[in-house]
């Protein structure tokens, strides 16, 4: 009795004592900032002043220096057109022009574009004045649900840019003439605009319209 009775106390002292080193170590571990966020010790964003060039306006923005460029225009300027999509630059339903150039505004930081023209689907054209893609892209159903839309739209109007400036594509280097734009080139060259209701036969057919031949 008395072996069992020691047995008895000894285990129940156990569970309670380790009971408490857990609850003492969760509670550490809540405590100590460096143990949730590694990278940042102190938790404390840095703060920047950044100056934006879009649709033609300049904008003063005060932004945590992580924040990407999509983000800066959808959160801080409200320019809602651009969606987020895989914020991961995989589908490229963030896309816009920035000094010409069509890239992924999730995949870069807004501080990194102070002083650079950045053009988003509505710097593009307006409901009462559509730029022709955007008009191609009514004509020709170019979309479904609409949400790969603004991406698709600034991306095709970086294409047709890109021929005109005689930038190759993998699947030919063959761009003398500005518009001879093969289906399978355009189609490489929209590849990495993501279409999950798969409107791409029709988004093909419009800016083949605009570039001037048939799709
Ligand atoms: Fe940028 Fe998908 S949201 S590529
Ligand atoms: Fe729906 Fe393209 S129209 S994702």
């Amino acid at each position: 009795m008395q072996i069992s009775g020691h047995l008895e106390l000894s285990r129940r002292h156990l569970l309670i004592v380790g009971a408490a080193s857990l609850a003492a170590s969760s509670v550490a571990t809540r405590a100590s900032p460096a143990a949730t966020n590694p990278t940042t010790p102190t938790g404390a964003p840095v703060m920047t002043r950044v100056s934006l060039d879009v649709n033609g306006e300049t904008h003063q923005l005060e932004l945590d220096t992580r924040t990407t460029l999509l983000d800066a225009l959808r959160e801080h300027l409200h320019l809602t057109g651009t969606k987020k999509g895989c914020d991961h630059g995989q589908c490229g339903a963030c896309t816009v022009i920035v000094d010409g150039r069509r890239i992924n505004s999730c995949l870069t930081l807004a501080v990194m574009h102070q002083g650079d023209e950045i053009t988003t689907i509505e710097g593009l054209g307006s409901p009462e004045h559509l730029h022709p893609m955007q008009a191609a892209f009514v004509k020709h159903d170019g979309y479904q649900c609409g949400y790969c839309t603004p991406g698709q739209i600034c991306s095709a109007v970086g294409v047709l840019d890109e021929i005109r400036a005689g930038i190759p594509s993998h699947v030919t280097g063959d761009l003398n003439a500005p518009m001879r734009l093969s289906n399978a080139e355009l189609r490489e060259r929209m590849s990495g605009n993501i279409c999950r209701c798969g409107a791409y036969s029709n988004i093909a057919e419009a800016i083949a319209e605009v570039a001037g031949r048939s799709a």
